[in-house]
């Protein structure tokens, strides 16, 4: 009886903990502002900007909470979550069944695709074409699971994980290697801003991926509010105004 007690106790602890800030009216968000353009720090004002943040910021609108957000490390985005220290996360994460062990997703709210980023010059088409090179991946990336399966595979000779997107972008640059493989919109975004570098994409290279917000799995109610809001948003055409902003020019 004691026993049950205390595991009553110690769940009903874990729970309020899960729901503790959005419940009091703030919504504690992570991201990782290297992702333009869904997450990027505005040079002269420091600001977070992108898709994902203008669409975080909807969602807490509709839903009357103060949105938070904090600029964490990729690689530590989850655990944050697990820990308690954030109610999600939205960082371009691709809904996968292993993070979804982990994780609950929303829906998903933006479909993406992986390229590949090499040197002008150089006679890569895709992913068939990677025998005896190297490829330049964020660590713990759906572009570094596509490159693990690749060298695997015996079809990619090893795999440069970088914690940023800008360095896995500038190893190829530097040469410490041939290819980065990322995110479509992403690569776009990177090489639209860097018109100088001698680099270029080859364009989608593997099925369609889709991005989701990630909340704790023990935050059902947080959970089902973000569908509600991402619902109200699209229904409202507000989430297509936000397309437009940042994807209607291409
Ligand atoms: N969509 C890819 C993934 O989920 C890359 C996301 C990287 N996001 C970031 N903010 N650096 O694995």
């Amino acid at each position: 009886m004691k026993k049950l007690s205390v595991l009553f106790l110690a769940a009903s602890l874990v729970l309020s903990l899960g729901s503790l800030a959005w419940g009091q009216g703030v919504l504690k968000v992570a991201t990782e502002a290297g992702f333009m353009p869904f997450e990027y720090v505005d040079a002269a004002t420091g600001e977070l900007m992108g898709f994902d943040m203008d669409l975080i910021r909807a969602i807490g609108q509709v839903l009357g909470l103060e949105v938070q957000i904090d600029n964490i490390a990729w690689d530590g985005l989850i655990p944050a979550l697990l820990n308690g220290n954030y109610d999600a996360l939205i960082a371009g994460i691709t809904i996968t069944p292993e993070r979804q062990a982990a994780v609950d997703f929303s829906e998903p709210y933006f479909e993406s695709v992986l390229t590949v980023v090499v040197k002008d010059g150089a006679e890569v088409a895709g992913l068939d074409d990677l025998a005896g090179k190297i490829a330049a991946v964020q660590i713990n990336t759906t572009g570094d699971f596509a490159a693990s399966d690749l060298q695997d595979a015996g079809e990619l000779k090893g795999v440069s994980r970088y914690d940023t997107v800008s360095d896995a972008m500038q190893a190829v640059l530097i040469g410490a290697a041939d290819v980065v493989i990322i995110d479509l919109p992403v690569a776009k975004a990177y090489l639209d801003a860097n018109p100088q570098a001698p680099l270029h994409h080859v364009g989608p290279v593997a099925d369609n991926e889709f991005y989701g917000i990630a909340v704790n799995k023990n935050n059902k109610a947080l959970l089902e509010q973000i569908n509600a809001a991402l619902q109200q948003l699209k229904d409202s055409g507000t989430y297509e105004e936000i397309f437009q902003k940042w994807f209607g020019a291409n």
